[in-house]
Parts: C-alpha cells; structure tokens; sequence
C-alpha cells in the first residue's frame, strides 16, 4: 500500500487493482456520476483495466487517490489532482459514495491535497470545475479557499472554472 496523505480522518493511497470492485460500484450510481461527464464502467474487469492502465502516478509524480477511512480503512472515494496532457493545468477532483456525502470528506481530502500540490509538488496553480448545478462540489471547492474565475461552458454545459494561486516569488 502506497500512502501518499494522512489527514485527522482519512489516509490518501494510490489505487490497487483490489479497488476495481469499488470504483465499479461508484461509478454505478447515476448520482454520482451525474455532474462527471463520466459514464458507468460496464464490469469490474473495466474498472480493473483503468487502473493497471493509470499512468498518473508514474508520468507526473501524484493523481487521483483513493481515500480510506483511518481505522476501518473503508474506501470512501477518491480525491486527487490531475494534470491536462495539453493544457498541463492541474486540477483538483473528488468523488464519494454517496452514503459519505456531507461529512466533510471531500473537504478535508482535497485540502491536503493542496496543501500536497503547493507544499511537495511545488506547483504555482490549482484549478477546479464544476457545473454550476452542482452546488455541494462548488461549496467544497469555495471551502478549500478556490475562487470562482469565470463562467464557461464545459462539456455543453454552464460550469465555473476556479483557481488557486501560489506565490512563489
Ligand atoms: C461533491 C462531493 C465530492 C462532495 O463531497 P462531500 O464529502 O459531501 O463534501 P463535504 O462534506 O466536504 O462538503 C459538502 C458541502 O456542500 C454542501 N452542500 C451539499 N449539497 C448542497 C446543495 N444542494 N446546495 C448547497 N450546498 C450543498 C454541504 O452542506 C457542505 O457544506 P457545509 O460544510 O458548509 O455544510 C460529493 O457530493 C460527490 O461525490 N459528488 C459526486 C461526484 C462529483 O460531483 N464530484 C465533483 C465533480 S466537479
């Protein structure tokens, strides 16, 4: 097991094959998909394909993770940072089931991944997008200090682009 982040709660780990089931499941709850753009895997051996196929942690040092409860190590969901192949923008994302909606994981995840991005990783910006319907990941990202950049249209729908700055000067 790869720990990347321990925060009061929850520990940060890179994904193992053994997370296919869970990810499976997660992706298989139209609420939770509903503001990704992503679609449900069609079996778990799908789910298992995109991680043995997940090159993030090798190509740029960190992604997204999954996040365990410390104690029970449940796997809550996932939270991390991506960075765009074209853009090299880095964005934050997140992603629970939803029986953990509103305790506050999301949260605390994405803040020490932050804190990761700007303290470890050394990058100067943090990017996050959410469509403007969905109002708990814009309240999570306003809580991890993002501010709101523009409205734009992402994926043929009206979202908000916002960013973190980093001063290293
Ligand atoms: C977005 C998501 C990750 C938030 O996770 P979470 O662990 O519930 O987040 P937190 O508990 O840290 O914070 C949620 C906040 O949103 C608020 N919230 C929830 N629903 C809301 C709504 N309809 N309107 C306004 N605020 C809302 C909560 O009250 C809470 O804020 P508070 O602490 O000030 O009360 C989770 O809902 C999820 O997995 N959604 C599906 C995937 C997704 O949409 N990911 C983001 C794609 S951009």
């Amino acid at each position: 097991m790869k720990i990347i982040l321990e925060t009061e709660r929850l520990y940060l780990r890179e994904f193992e094959i053994s997370d296919a089931i869970n990810l499976y499941h997660l992706n298989s709850d139209f609420d939770v998909i509903k503001y990704t753009g992503n679609k449900p895997f069609q079996s778990v051996n799908e789910a298992e394909n995109f991680i043995k196929l997940y090159t993030d942690y090798k190509k740029n040092g960190f992604g997204r993770w999954a996040v365990c409860l410390k104690g029970t190590h449940e796997f809550l969901g996932w939270c991390g940072l991506k960075k765009d192949t074209d853009s090299k923008e880095v964005d934050l994302g997140f992603r629970f089931f939803k029986k953990h909606w509103g305790k506050g994981y999301a949260t605390e995840s994405g803040l020490a991944c932050i804190n990761l991005g700007f303290s470890t990783l050394n990058l100067t910006k943090i990017i996050g997008r959410a469509y403007i319907e969905n109002k708990s990941s814009i309240r999570v990202l306003k809580k991890c200090k993002f501010k709101a950049v523009k409205n734009f249209t992402y994926d043929n729908q009206p979202a908000v682009l916002f960013e973190i700055n980093y001063d290293r000067s």
